[in-house]
């Protein structure tokens, strides 16, 4: 496995893959590898020859009062899980590699964005969605690997792709989920003991409500109350939002017909909890 921290070197290795043929799958991130950055590169390591890996910590998606300086960072490790995985090439620059003084063009995300986490971070998907242009001109993937906890992101990364007309699959990959149903997240680390073992109750809500849809409900009302009576009855974290939309759309749902996601997100002492569930009517 290579690391690659210049975009001039990055290019001529792309343009040799492609001149071999070989097709590519891109899997971005921010570092920090935990299983589920792991779970895309197997993915991609399954259906591409070239696999590349990139780990930029993106300051575009960061507001002015989030973390950009403390976001977790430990590029050694991240080079060795990457490696385990089969990753052909980690493209790794800094910021002033990707970004070179004030842009003169940013891109604007219009739609799936004031809804769910997107409501509470103004900016953050247009960060998104700049960085993610950026690498695919640069990587020019014929597949790209999102995990589906960030099922908004995953939305509105489709929307960028269809608006642009990218050449891209977007592979959405399944959120792991420890043994009792719980997401994995770096943030369950923050979570104490009891609420470590409440924190499963999410999962099991958003799976009742599936049931309840596929059953035949109908009244948001109704399955959103029995969402959120299952998740306080089993903890006394807060539930930030709960909603059920169109997806990608994100959209209310109107026929009750194609994918529909409930999303929620719940906040605990020090760690705030997101999860979905889709379902195909
Ligand atoms: O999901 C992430 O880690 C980031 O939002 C991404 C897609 C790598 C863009 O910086």
């Amino acid at each position: 496995m290579k690391k690659i921290e210049k975009i001039t070197e990055l290019r001529q290795i792309i343009s040799q893959v492609k001149k071999e043929g070989k097709t590519i799958g891109l899997v971005p991130t921010m570092g920090f590898l935990h299983n589920g950055h792991l779970e895309l590169l197997k993915h991609a390591r399954k259906d591409n020859e070239i696999v590349v890996m990139s780990i930029f910590v993106n300051p575009l998606q960061f507001g002015p009062n989030e973390d950009f300086e403390a976001y977790p960072r430990n590029m050694e490790k991240d080079l060795l899980l990457a490696e385990q995985e089969g990753a052909d090439f980690v493209f790794a620059p800094d910021v002033s590699e990707m970004y070179q003084g004030e842009p003169s063009v940013t891109i604007k995300v219009t739609k799936r964005v004031d809804v769910l986490c997107g409501k509470s971070r103004p900016g953050h998907f247009d960060g998104v969605a700049t960085v993610l242009t950026k690498l695919f001109n640069l990587v020019q993937p014929e597949k790209v690997y999102f995990g589906m906890k960030d099922a908004q992101q995953v939305a509105v990364v489709r929307g960028l792709v269809d608006d642009f007309q990218f050449p891209i699959e977007i592979v959405p990959v399944q959120t792991v989920r420890e043994n009792d149903g719980l997401a994995k997240s770096s943030r369950n680390v923050y979570l104490s003991e009891r609420e470590r073992q409440e924190a499963p109750v999410l999962h099991k809500a958003l799976l009742k409500g599936k049931a309840l849809i596929e059953q035949g409900e109908r009244d948001l009302h109704t399955i959103k109350k029995t969402v959120e009576e299952t998740i306080t009855a089993g903890t006394n974290a807060e539930i930030d939002y709960l909603e059920i939309y169109q997806y990608p759309e994100l959209t209310e749902p109107k026929n009750w017909s194609g994918e529909i996601i409930i999303a929620a997100a719940v906040k605990f002492t020090k760690a705030r909890l997101i999860d979905n569930i889709t379902l195909e009517l």
